[in-house]
């Protein structure tokens, strides 16, 4: 318990430190809230009380899904491994990552039972939105970003997150949109996380899970913030097609890194487009790999902006490119509606500033401009259409377990 409490409070307290201006009163944790301890049903064996989870949920608490031993691709090696934001006081096991799995479908975790992380982050879209702006818990007022797809979420360093890294880690994160006062509505006004604490207290099921993931039925934002990190970093895109392919090129001669070997399968188009993504402008190429790095697509570490505006100060990330073709809005304020109109924007449209990166700079300094042929830039798209992945749309374990 005593080392429960001191993990705690190590997480909670940067988290009023850095986020304080959001909104919300982030230093409930320090105070356990007062919980009632479930009701255990008469037990023969298995100890964990499970009745609220049967009742509410399809969860097998004796069949658990795996989320903390994914097969992964060969070339999902050391090189891959090296990007993994999990702390290591929050590695990802199955009983913590299916509470997360509720905890992302849960409609509770707004104020008026009206929206979950899953309404703006869907299974079916790669977990975006397909609205450019998504609705909040009021239905009346908007997020002023676009939101973001989470696939491959886990293999970002350094593990910053939101569009402009505003966040210090995942964990800190996956609590902020529950405190947003458009997004899911537990402010300050609404009584804050600790008002979600005593409502999750309340239910007939979180105490039971709780139970399961840590052992008792304590409900904590600490708890939260873990549980939803390890749903959320299980959600790898590894069986695109892009990646079906890579495999046989990858384990032909393993480790065969060349991205630029022929894919089989791939049409004309695609073929095209892959090589230009994977090229550097300077060997005729597009150069989009230099940034939005395979296997993972996510994007580099040091990559700076990619000139939307001119003079443009602010750095942005970009969510892996997996399953991009199932987003309906690009860029952080959604600002693109087709795929055609991103690869414009980095053929014709890039805007000097002091936040663009060089590598979308001619050496003189000046903007890139690719010149591609109407041909290219079509082939750009179907190779971004080979990111989709259904594994990831599909599977199950990613999946709403709600009954009602
Ligand atoms: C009302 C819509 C909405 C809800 C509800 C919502 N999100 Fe988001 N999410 C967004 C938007 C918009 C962004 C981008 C915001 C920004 O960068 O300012 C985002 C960003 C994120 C990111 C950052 C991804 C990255 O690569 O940096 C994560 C992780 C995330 N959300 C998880 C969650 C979780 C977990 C929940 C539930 C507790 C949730 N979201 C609820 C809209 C939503
Ligand atoms: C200098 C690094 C860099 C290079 C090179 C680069 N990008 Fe990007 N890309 C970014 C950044 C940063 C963003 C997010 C920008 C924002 O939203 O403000 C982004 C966003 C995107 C998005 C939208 C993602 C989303 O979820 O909305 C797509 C698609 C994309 N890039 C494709 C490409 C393609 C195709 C190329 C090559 C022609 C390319 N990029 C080259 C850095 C780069």
């Amino acid at each position: 318990m005593q080392k429960i409490k001191i993990a705690a409070l190590g997480i909670i307290f940067p988290l009023s430190a850095i986020l304080s201006g959001c909104g919300g009163d982030t230093t409930s944790n320090s105070a356990a809230p007062t919980v009632t301890i479930a009701a255990v049903t008469p037990p023969p064996p298995p100890a964990t009380p499970i009745s609220g989870i049967v009742d509410f949920t399809t969860i097998d608490v004796n069949r658990l899904d795996n989320y903390a031993n994914p097969v992964l691709p060969a070339y999902y090696d050391a090189t891959v491994a090296a990007l993994d934001n999990s702390p290591n006081n929050n590695p990802i096991n199955d009983r913590v990552a299916t509470l997360g799995r509720v905890l992302f479908y849960d409609k509770r975790l707004s104020v008026n039972d009206t929206t979950a992380c899953a309404s703006c982050h869907q299974q079916a879209n790669g977990f975006d939105d397909p609205n450019r702006f998504s609705t909040g818990f009021s239905g009346t007022a908007f997020t002023s970003a676009h939101a973001m797809r989470l696939g491959n979420i886990r293999y970002y360093r350094p593990g910053t997150m939101f569009w402009d890294k505003r966040a210090a880690s995942l964990e800190l994160q996956v609590s902020q949109p529950i405190i947003h006062p458009i997004e899911m509505g537990f402010d300050a006004t609404h009584g804050g996380i600790n008002a979600l604490l005593t409502k999750l207290a309340a239910s007939t099921y979180y105490p039971d899970l709780f139970t399961l993931a840590f052992g008792n039925s304590a409900i904590t934002e600490a708890r939260i913030q873990q549980a939803l990190a390890q749903f959320t970093r299980a959600m790898i895109s590894a069986a695109s097609r892009w990646d079906t392919a890579y495999a046989q090129v990858f384990n032909a001669a393993a480790p065969n890194r060349n991205l630029n070997v022929a894919l089989a399968g791939f049409s004309a188009s695609e073929e095209l487009g892959h090589q230009l993504f994977m090229t550097g402008p300077g060997q005729g190429g597009a150069g989009c790999a230099a940034c939005h790095q395979p296997p993972t697509f996510g994007l580099a570490a040091n990559s700076l902006s990619n000139g939307l505006d001119a003079n443009e100060t602010r750095i942005f990330k970009s969510p892996s490119l997996k399953n991009v073709g199932l987003s309906r809005a690009f860029m952080h304020d959604g600002r693109f509606s087709t795929l055609e109109q991103v690869i414009e924007h980095y053929n014709s449209g890039i805007q000097n500033g002091p936040a663009l990166d060089n590598r979308l700079k001619t050496p003189g300094g000046a903007p890139l401009r690719l010149n591609l042929t109407q041909n290219e830039k079509a082939a750009l798209v179907a190779f971004l259409l080979t990111l989709n992945d259904n594994n990831l749309t599909t599977d199950a374990k990613f999946s709403n377990p709600f009954k009602k």
